[in-house]
């Protein structure tokens, strides 16, 4: 059969040590044969618009499990100033002891709210993001002691893919914020997006208090057979 519904995900097959897929199409006939004809164990995830009940519910008929709501924070640059301070980095890497440490810093991650997910699964799998992440050029990351944030460019939108501040470093998320924004609008960017998880109150405020606003919502879907 040739799936339509199911996009494999080599990473996260990896760092799961079982086959991944992602819904991308979530017709709930073609995807519950596809489903059906899976064999052996295997993980996959959807995500949906947050307002998509009826598509949220025919998902969970399926055996899909709602793991969390993900809001989409957004900081407007339009009349914001900068003066760059510093160009962030591109391929880098962590020292392990710290990678350990930005790896176990993630609780609140869909992987860290789903109970099918140990919590050494969700470690290992964010530790091998997370080295991804520094390792890759196209990654940009400004790094602080016990502490970073990486994001992308697309079109003129910085996308956030991590922030990490240890507990002893707290203070310097605002800080590399700061920074973010300043490189940003010195580059003439329109706009900082980043994506977290309503259940990660701390980060919601953070957002909020370096004046981003919420934009929209998804809906994460888990299922693990
Ligand atoms: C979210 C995070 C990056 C914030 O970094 P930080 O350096 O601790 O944040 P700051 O000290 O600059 O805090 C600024 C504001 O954020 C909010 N905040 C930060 N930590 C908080 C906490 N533990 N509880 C409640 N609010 C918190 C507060 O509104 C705070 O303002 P205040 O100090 O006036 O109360 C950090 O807590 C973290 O790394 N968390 C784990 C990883 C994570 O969840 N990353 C985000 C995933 S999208």
């Amino acid at each position: 059969m040739n799936p339509t519904c199911l996009a494999r995900q080599a990473f996260d097959s990896e760092a799961f040590a079982v086959d991944y897929y992602r819904v991308v199409n979530p017709a709930p006939e073609p995807l519950g044969r596809e489903l059906d004809a899976l064999a052996g164990p295997f993980m996959a995830d959807a995500k949906l618009d947050a307002q998509d009940i009826e598509g949220s519910k025919a998902l969970q008929r399926l055996g899909f499990r709602k793991v969390c709501t993900q809001p989409a924070f957004v900081l407007d640059l339009a009349g914001a100033r900068g003066a760059a301070a510093g160009e962030p980095q591109a391929a880098c890497a962590l020292p392990e002891t710290d990678l350990a440490a930005h790896a176990a810093n993630f609780p609140f991650s869909r992987f860290g709210l789903d109970p099918m997910i140990a919590p050494e699964e969700r470690t290992r799998h964010q530790a091998r993001w997370i080295a991804n992440t520094m390792a890759s050029p196209d990654v940009l990351k400004f790094l602080d002691n016990g502490a970073f944030v990486s994001f992308k460019i697309r079109d003129a939108v910085a996308v956030i893919d991590l922030i990490s501040v240890l507990p002893a470093a707290r203070g310097r998320g605002s800080l590399l914020l700061g920074r973010l924004k300043a490189w940003a609008a010195a580059r003439g960017l329109k706009r900082i997006e980043v994506t977290t998880e309503s259940e990660n109150v701390p980060a919601c405020l953070f957002y909020q208090k370096n004046g981003y606003r919420l934009e929209r919502a998804s809906v994460a879907l888990h299922m693990r057979k």
